[in-house]
């Protein structure tokens, strides 16, 4: 609490919904001047979408991967500072050691990097009749969870289908976190399903605030992108959200209700660990 207490007391956040296509120059070049334009609305930290320099499925990934110091993170670096805000980059693929990673890096307004995150729950489905999807084709999972810090406190990173994993943000919220943020790319299925109830499920649960930002539909379909990138508050209220179309949506957080919600409702302070110490092991 004495970290939360002495960070700054607001902060702008704003989530662009990009528009993601074939030609990693022009998403590069659309998200810097996005980035641009959320810092010239007055946002002081700025989330892309999952992966944002690349159409998204397993058979761009190979083909879109850069190394640590390629064009996506160097152009990440470089938005960071000119915009001067903290930079959450969504997430692209990585190439590291011979393998694949979904990643997500985060960038200081001097273009500094503050933390790396590998997505570390791979999206493996097969629903019979319905759609194969299998990231671990291709990708490796991530083996560390992330957070990093911004003056307005620390904030967790995780990406997409990490959010239907409760522990990751629970843990971070037990560490001091005042927020997960999640770049994600639900589709038009389990979207109105899901994506906004687990932001706010993993609000409610922590007291914290949520962000989830996701591309914009894809006019070519490569896949069914949901859109709607949301903020939640730690009261679980969406503070503000958008359709399926190109958007930048904006919050205005309050740091404050972090401590404010953890008092007037202290879930935090009265759970019962010595009746449910390790629930892997029930
Ligand atoms: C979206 O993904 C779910 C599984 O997570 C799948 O059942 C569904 O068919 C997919 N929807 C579309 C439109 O691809």
């Amino acid at each position: 609490m004495a970290a939360a207490a002495a960070a700054a007391a607001r902060v702008k956040l704003a989530l662009v919904q990009l528009a993601v296509g074939a030609q990693k120059a022009a998403n590069l070049a659309n998200a810097r001047s996005r980035v641009l334009e959320a810092a010239r609305a007055g946002a002081q930290m700025v989330m892309l979408p999952e992966c944002f320099n690349s159409p998204y499925g397993t058979q761009y990934f190979g083909e879109y991967a850069e190394e640590a110091g390629g064009e996506s993170t160097a152009a990440l670096a470089a938005m960071a500072r000119e915009a001067q805000v903290y930079l959450v980059g969504g997430s692209i693929p990585e190439r590291a050691g011979g393998r694949l990673f979904n990643t997500c890096t985060v960038w200081g307004p001097d273009g500094a990097l503050l933390a790396r995150h590998r997505k570390v729950h791979l999206f493996d489905i097969d629903v019979p009749g319905g759609i194969t999807f299998r990231e671990s084709d291709v990708l490796q999972a991530g083996d560390a969870l992330t957070e990093f810090g911004t003056p307005w406190g620390r904030f967790g990173v995780a990406i997409c289908y990490d959010m239907r994993f409760p522990e990751m943000a629970m843990i971070a919220a037990r560490r001091g976190c005042v927020g997960m943020l999640y770049p994600g790319a639900f589709n038009t299925t389990t979207g109105p399903l899901h994506w906004e109830l687990l932001l706010r499920a993993r609000a409610v649960d922590n007291q914290i605030f949520t962000a989830g930002c996701s591309p914009a539909r894809d006019a070519a379909v490569t896949y069914p992108t949901w859109g709607h990138s949301t903020i939640v508050d730690p009261l679980a209220r969406v503070v503000a959200t958008t359709g399926d179309a190109p958007d930048i949506v904006y919050g205005d957080l309050d740091m404050q209700l972090v401590e404010d919600t953890r008092r007037s409702i202290p879930v935090s302070t009265q759970r019962r660990f010595d009746l449910y110490p390790d629930v892997a092991s029930q």
